[in-house]
């Protein structure tokens, strides 16, 4: 079933507009931002919960009359859900020394129902097992979720995981059964509602429990804005975690005297003896050729603390965050044809002084660090399994019942500008929806996905094809979609590259109308015939717009790729450098057949230098290629070595700009708001 969400919310955006809000409406758009937060942290709980072994508590996420289908398995209520999960997992489940149960859930679309009291959510997934005893697993598909509100707190109701690949270790993952993939997974959503924002409700539709105390709602507020900044924080520390960008990293912390603690190797303090950890724990300052140091984060789960003035009086801090997750390390050094996988849990602490957001302390307990040839198959190399302690880090309690924690307020800002800055929290939500809607539409694509991806598009908005340009307007951006993939549906495929965009940095501007967005390419390549596993990795540089009360994409720009295996046996340190005088791979069919409205090679030197269809010579990993950043350091205003703002064709299409079209540009720098 699917909601009539765009012709219901758009009624609702007319009459917001055309009668003042007032604080019932204003306290039930905070509770349903607050909903779709608590969504996704119910879900990434549920995925951290599984790397130790804790199925109980996973299966108390879930409504009592839950209902959790895992491929062909299906399970019903709370304890058959527990019973089920432990025996699935058997020894790879965390508490058994060696084993790993790492659920990654990912790339959230949600969708909340007009009436606030249910949920659908479609996300990525991959599992990574193994008993330590030589045994290993891997599975990857997409879950269409449902939710439902409970007393008051968002539960599970349906967990429908969509099993599309797998294999052990040794072999890589394929195609579930050997066969052909289907069509993709069903979409609760359309691409009108997948930009659709959390609506403003009309009085009739109150927010559950006595919110509407004006204080509560400034303070509520507040913390989904603190929210955002804390996210992206994490999120850029982990970009420049990956270049090995140490002076970035250290920025981030400010002046304060910042902690980084290392479980088994070491517990640092202060801006020198960071860099000494960071240095310690993952290499020098900036990537040599053959280089890779990826660290996917995946799972986050931010929290904003409500009792900071009873614990750091005294300290000019003003508020206490802290986030938790799971990071993959992609390590390797394929000069030395060395690489490895550190699979660790994150949980930072984040504080905010005169206004601004930095890290304090950071904290990696790493729970599998394996040679990549043998994977994680005997276990971890280190720490020794013996010492991974199963009480740390803490989870993170995601519950946002905020009944009298709101402290008396200095300022007291008008219903409008709460209304502004509330805009400015569920525009988070809107752009990392559409940015992900976008994703699971190239994964299957044909030519009917090919409409769906273009109507997630602006009117005038613009697209990179890769290797080849960009296409302006969502005509433009179909037809160039189907002179590549045809006009026909694809029911029957043998193998799907898959579009993650997860680790969003999304950057909205002061009147929550338009955003920047930075966002991973993860692509888990998965095909019918054995050995046709992959991995790789690129960059979305974005912008999104709110037109006709509908998020669209604005600006998308894939900088492909960085990283990759050739195949899964040999890893990505086992990639061939291309020869030094190998000629660039051939234009592709597409500039001819459907000629760009602006080539790569137009953007010429240096945007697009060095990637596949840009100028001058083709740079492929192992090579490093330069790594490209639309924002400056978030705390320090640093500039990066390779910065390029905002719209990234526009420096050489200016009326392509947000600007030019009614929209702000959104901040590429601090201050944010
Ligand atoms: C269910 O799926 C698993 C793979 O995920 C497969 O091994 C098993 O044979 C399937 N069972 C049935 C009854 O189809
Ligand atoms: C708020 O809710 C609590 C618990 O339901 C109730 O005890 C209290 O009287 C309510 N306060 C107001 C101002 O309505
Ligand atoms: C640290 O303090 C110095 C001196 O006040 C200042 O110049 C610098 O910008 C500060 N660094 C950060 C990252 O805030
Ligand atoms: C403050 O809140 C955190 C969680 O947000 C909790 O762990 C801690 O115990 C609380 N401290 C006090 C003093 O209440
Ligand atoms: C912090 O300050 C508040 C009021 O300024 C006071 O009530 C509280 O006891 C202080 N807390 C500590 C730990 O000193
Ligand atoms: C940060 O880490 C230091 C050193 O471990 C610790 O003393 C301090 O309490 C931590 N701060 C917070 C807010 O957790
Ligand atoms: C990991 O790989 C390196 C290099 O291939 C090798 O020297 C080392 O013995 C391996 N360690 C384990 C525990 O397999
Ligand atoms: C795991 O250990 C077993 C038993 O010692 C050994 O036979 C096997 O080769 C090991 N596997 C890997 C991938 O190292
Ligand atoms: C908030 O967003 C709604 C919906 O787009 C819009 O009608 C309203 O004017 C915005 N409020 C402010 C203060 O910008
Ligand atoms: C995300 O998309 C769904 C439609 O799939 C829509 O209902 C929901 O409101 C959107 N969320 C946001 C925050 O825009
Ligand atoms: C899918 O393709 C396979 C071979 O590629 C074929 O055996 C099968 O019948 C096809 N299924 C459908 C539904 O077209
Ligand atoms: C590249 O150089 C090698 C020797 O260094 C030579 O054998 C090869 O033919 C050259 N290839 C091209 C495309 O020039």
């Amino acid at each position: 079933m699917k909601f009539a969400v765009a012709s219901l919310f758009a009624g609702l955006a007319l009459k917001a507009a055309a009668a003042a809000t007032t604080l019932d409406q204003l306290a039930s758009s905070v509770d349903k931002t607050e909903s779709i937060r608590e969504i996704k942290d119910v879900t990434a709980t549920f995925a951290q919960l599984a790397q130790f072994g804790r199925y109980a508590e996973m299966a108390a996420l879930f409504a009592s009359d839950g209902l959790l289908v895992w491929g062909n398995a299906s399970a019903k209520g709370p304890d058959t859900i527990r019973q089920w999960l432990t025996r699935d997992a058997g020894d790879m489940n965390g508490i058994q020394p060696g084993s790993l149960d790492a659920i990654v859930i990912a790339t959230p679309v949600v969708n909340l129902a007009p009436d606030g009291k249910t949920a659908k959510g479609r996300f990525n997934g991959l599992r990574f097992q193994g008993d330590g005893k030589g045994n290993t697993r891997m599975q990857g598909g997409i879950y269409e979720n449902e939710y439902a509100r409970v007393d008051g707190r968002w539960k599970i109701s349906v967990l429908r995981y969509y099993a599309l690949y797998e294999g052990n270790y040794a072999d890589g993952w394929r195609n579930i059964g050997h066969e052909n993939l289907g069509p993709p997974p069903p979409f609760h959503y359309t691409p009108d509602e997948a930009g659709t924002p959390v609506p403003l409700s009309t009085v009739t539709d109150k927010a559950s429990g006595n919110t509407t105390d004006f204080r509560t709602l400034q303070y509520r507020i507040d913390k989904l804005n603190d929210e955002d900044e804390v996210r992206n924080l994490q999120h850029a520390y982990g970009y420049y975690v990956d270049r090995r960008m140490w002076n970035d990293v250290v920025d981030l912390f400010g002046n304060q005297s910042g902690t980084i603690e290392i479980d088994n190797v070491g517990h640092f303090e202060g801006p020198q003896r960071l860099r000494t950890a960071l240095e310690q724990w993952m290499g020098p300052e900036g990537l040599g050729q053959g280089v890779l140091n990826e660290h996917l984060l995946f799972n986050t789960i931010v929290s904003i603390r409500s009792n900071v003035s009873l614990s750091i009086n005294n300290t000019g801090i003003e508020k206490l965050a802290d986030s938790r997750g799971l990071e993959i390390g992609l390590i390797g050094d394929a000069a030395k044809g060395t690489a490895s996988w550190r699979f660790s849990i994150f949980r930072n602490t984040f504080a905010k002084s005169d206004g601004i957001w930095r890290m304090l302390n950071v904290s990696i307990s790493p729970i599998m660090v394996a040679n990549y040839s043998g994977g994680w198959s005997n276990g971890s190399m280190f720490p020794s399994p013996a010492t991974i302690s199963l009480d740390k880090p803490l989870f993170l309690d995601y519950s946002r019942d905020e009944t009298g924690k709101a402290p008396m307020l200095d300022g007291v800002a008008s219903l409008e500008e709460l209304e502004r800055r509330l805009n400015r929290s569920a525009a988070y939500d809107g752009v990392e929806n559409v940015s992900n809607a976008y994703g699971y539409y190239m994964d299957f694509i044909d030519g009917k996905a090919c409409a769906d991806m273009a109507a997630l598009h602006a009117q005038e908005g613009n697209k990179e094809s890769p290797f080849a340009g960009f296409y302006q307007t969502p005509r433009r951006i179909r037809e160039a979609c189907t002179a590549a993939y045809g006009t026909g549906e694809i029911t029957n495929r043998s193998g799907v590259s898959f579009h993650w965009r997860p680790q969003p940095v999304i950057h909205v501007s002061h009147d929550g109308r338009s955003a920047n967005l930075r966002a991973r390419l993860l692509q888990p390549a998965t095909g019918k015939a054995a050995g046709s596993a992959q991995l790789r990795g690129g960059m979305y540089q974005d912008q999104m717009a709110l037109e006709d009360g509908i998020w669209r994409l604005w600006s998308v720009t894939i900088d492909e790729f960085y990283w990759g295996v050739s195949s899964w046996k040999d890893g990505w340190s086992g990639v061939k450098p291309r020869a030094a005088n190998a000629s660039n791979p051939a234009p592709r069919d597409l500039i001819k057949q459907y000629p760009p409205d602006l080539l790569l090679t137009e953007m010429g030197d240096p945007r697009e230098t060095g990637f596949q269809g840009g100028s001058g010579r083709y740079v492929a990993w192992p090579e490093i290629q330069r790594m490209w950043f639309g924002y400056q350091n978030p705390v320090s205003g640093r500039v990066p070595e390779s910065y390029w703002p905002l719209c990234v064709p526009c420096q050489h299409r200016p009326e392509w700009k947000l600007s030019q079209h009614g929209w702000l540009e959104p901040p590429a720098g601090p201050p944010w708001i």
